[in-house]
């Protein structure tokens, strides 16, 4: 990415790809000023993965269409593309319909942010095929009109999402504070004890929270004060205190979440008897565990060739996935092959 904002750059390639990684909160987005924009009410904090990575190749179509691991999307499903397409169109000397190819490994509701990689890399490669070069907080922007937490799979490891006060959401993007190296012990370990999809999606989740719970001002205004915090401990690799605060982060959003009306349960009584198995078990241990709009436990250590984390989780739940992540880098274009024989 160049470090102007966007402008165009001559004739746009025929094809363009590009990949990105899912991303957690650690201080999270819950709630929008802006359900259109997808502008956040308040600042969050996140790192990205080091993997799985989403692959996004799009190529001129007949009208905008998505294959999603080689099923095409019906059109329902088709609107935050085309929120975050039409605006890099705007700006686009050649603003051609799209074909995309998305490929990802990521687990649908494993609460990692699948479609934040999705529509990040969705970003990249849509501003590439339209001759665009945005700067990463322009990107950023663009990748935030297709899922809110898309913003922050666009910069590199550690990542601040500010809310921004523009209507029209021109400063609120997330950038890096820290690169992905910067903290290479930490671990997650994301335990996946359901593969369903979400109870309530996150849109609905969020706009339902904001509309109807009486604590969603003081939500506002503790993730305001959580994200420089969180911050500030991963700066100082302070992992106690990065522990304190996420764990609020992930308990004060559910508990918020049972506050809307009617109220949302994300968390299952396996989840919550988990964790607390996990806390007898593994007293003495440094780990602290989050979590989506879901009922994973996502589980942060920052010891990985300690395995007595590993191996309680796998006493504990012997049947479930264990995915194990470290910070990673974020969006990056990738090369692009020939187009196949008879494709347009
Ligand atoms: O995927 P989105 O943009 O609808 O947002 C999801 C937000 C959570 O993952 C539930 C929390 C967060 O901050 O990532």
């Amino acid at each position: 990415m160049s470090s102007t904002s966007t402008s165009s750059s001559g004739p746009a390639p025929r094809r363009a790809a590009a990949s990105a990684p899912p991303n957690i909160a650690l201080v999270k987005y819950w709630g929008k000023r802006d359900d259109q924009r997808n502008l956040p009410a308040a600042d969050s904090v996140a790192l990205c993965l080091d993997g799985p990575r989403t692959h996004v190749l799009l190529e001129p179509g007949a009208a905008d269409a998505v294959r999603w691991n080689g099923t095409l999307l019906p059109p329902e499903r088709l609107p935050p593309y085309r929120r975050l397409l039409d605006h890099l169109r705007s700006q686009a000397p050649d603003p051609v319909p799209v074909l995309a190819e998305v490929t990802t490994r990521v687990p649908v509701a494993a609460g990692l942010a699948g479609s934040a990689a999705v529509m990040a890399a969705f970003a990249a490669a849509a501003a590439e095929l339209f001759g665009l070069t945005p700067d990463q907080q322009t990107l950023s922007a663009a990748a935030r009109l297709g899922s809110g937490s898309a913003a922050r799979s666009v910069p590199d490891g550690f990542t601040y999402w500010q809310r921004g006060r523009h209507p029209d959401g021109s400063d609120s993007f997330t950038a890096s504070f820290a690169p992905h190296d910067h903290w290479p012990e930490l671990r997650l370990l994301a335990v996946l004890l359901e593969t369903g999809p979400k109870r309530v999606g996150s849109t609905e989740g969020m706009i339902r929270t904001a509309a109807t719970s009486p604590w969603f001002p003081a939500w506002v205004d503790a993730c305001n004060r959580d994200a420089p915090l969180a911050r500030d401990a991963i700066l100082a690799r302070d992992f106690a205190s990065l522990a304190e605060i996420a764990e609020r982060q992930a308990f004060l959003m559910h508990g918020l979440c049972l506050t809307a009306r009617p109220p949302i349960l994300y968390l299952s009584p396996a989840a919550l008897d988990f964790v607390e198995a996990l806390r007898r078990e593994c007293r003495g241990i440094e780990w602290f565990v989050s979590f989506d709009a879901g009922s994973n436990p996502l589980l942060f250590t920052r010891n990985p060739d300690d395995l007595r984390l590993a191996e309680a989780v796998a006493g504990l739940a012997p049947t479930a996935t264990v995915l194990t992540a470290r910070p990673g880098p974020g969006v990056r274009l990738e090369p692009v092959g020939p187009p196949d024989v008879g494709s347009p």
